[in-house]
């Protein structure tokens, strides 16, 4: 257990049940002192806060481990990069919750951020993807998670953690007119038993992302949420580290760069933003950016 920094509250526990994924960009009056306290305004109660590698350079700061999110292609697949300078997501009991929250962050944060992005999202069912299977179940847990998602003492960075947000457009359409068969193949686990598939296909996503599969061992902690806004429907996909190295192998090997095996995944769905965030610690109750900037 950690004491001292701590990691934000959210990150560890599963997220409240409905969010609101916001990216902001900083403003023209931007000012960096001005900038800082307002951050360190937020209440960690009310939402996961990362900063960017935009915003990081602006406080003409430094931060190790925070680049921005790669854009890339694979065979068939197209990985963008959205970098945005700060992100947060805001997390509440009920929608009340998370609107009232989120009109006192952006009030807050007015004078240096410019809102370019927001996302509602919530849980689904028993914590599943909108296609019906269950998302999180080889999440590491209880200390195994906070060693995978929180940099340990000892480090400048102690307390903190790292964030990949990559939101998913499904085409549900398509997903559900495969047959029940393909649908379990593509994730490689059956949706109802949520059992692993003893012969699932390589491109199978549980077996392009099998985290005791790579070298060194790539573990990640998932806390992704779906969205549905009429027709449009998907994950928002969140993983925190205490790197973002694991997440970006696991990436890179589903856009088929280890072995030319694309991730079924592809097949029905697609990213379109993506961002890398530095999820400061907390000390005395706020969010304290200056032990990690220098
Ligand atoms: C459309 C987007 C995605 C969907 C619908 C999705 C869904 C799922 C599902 C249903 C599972 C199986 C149950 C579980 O262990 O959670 C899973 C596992 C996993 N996913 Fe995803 N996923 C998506 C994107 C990603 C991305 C972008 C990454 C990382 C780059 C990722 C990393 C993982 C990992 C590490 C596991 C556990 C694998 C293991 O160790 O067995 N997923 N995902």
């Amino acid at each position: 257990m950690m004491t001292g920094a701590l990691p934000q509250p959210l990150i560890l526990p599963s997220f409240p049940p409905y969010g609101l994924s916001a990216t902001f960009r900083t403003g023209p009056e931007f000012a960096r002192d001005r900038a800082i306290s307002l951050l360190s305004g937020i209440d960690p109660a009310a939402g996961v806060v990362g900063l960017g590698d935009p915003l990081v350079r602006e406080l003409s700061a430094s931060l190790p481990g925070l680049r921005t999110f790669p854009a890339f292609s694979g065979p068939a697949c197209t990985i963008c990069s959205t970098q945005g300078s700060l992100w947060v997501m805001v997390a509440g009991k009920d929608r009340t919750e998370v609107v009232d929250r989120f009109h006192r962050l952006t009030a807050l944060l007015e004078s240096d951020f410019l809102l370019e992005d927001a996302l509602d999202t919530f849980l689904y069912r028993d914590g599943r993807d909108l296609t019906g299977y269950e998302d999180g179940t080889e999440n590491p847990r209880g200390d195994k998670a906070e060693q995978v998602a929180i940099v340990g003492p000892g480090d400048p960075l102690a307390g903190s953690s790292f964030v990949a947000v990559q939101r998913w457009v499904h085409d549900l359409t398509r997903f559900n007119a495969f047959p029940k068969s393909r649908q379990d193949e593509i994730m490689g686990r059956e949706r109802v038993s949520n059992d692993e598939l003893p012969q699932a296909p390589a491109s199978a996503h549980v077996r392009r992302s099998a985290q005791e599969s790579y070298d060194p061992e790539a573990y990640i902690l998932r806390r992704s949420m779906p969205w549905s806004r009429g027709e449009e429907n998907g994950l928002e996909f969140i993983a925190f580290g205490r790197s973002l190295d694991p997440f970006e192998r696991i990436l890179r090997r589903m856009a088929g760069e280890d072995d030319g095996v694309v991730d079924a995944l592809f097949t029905f769905s697609r990213p379109v933003r993506g961002g890398y965030y530095w999820c400061p610690p907390v000390k005395d109750g706020r969010l304290d950016l200056l032990s990690g900037i220098s």
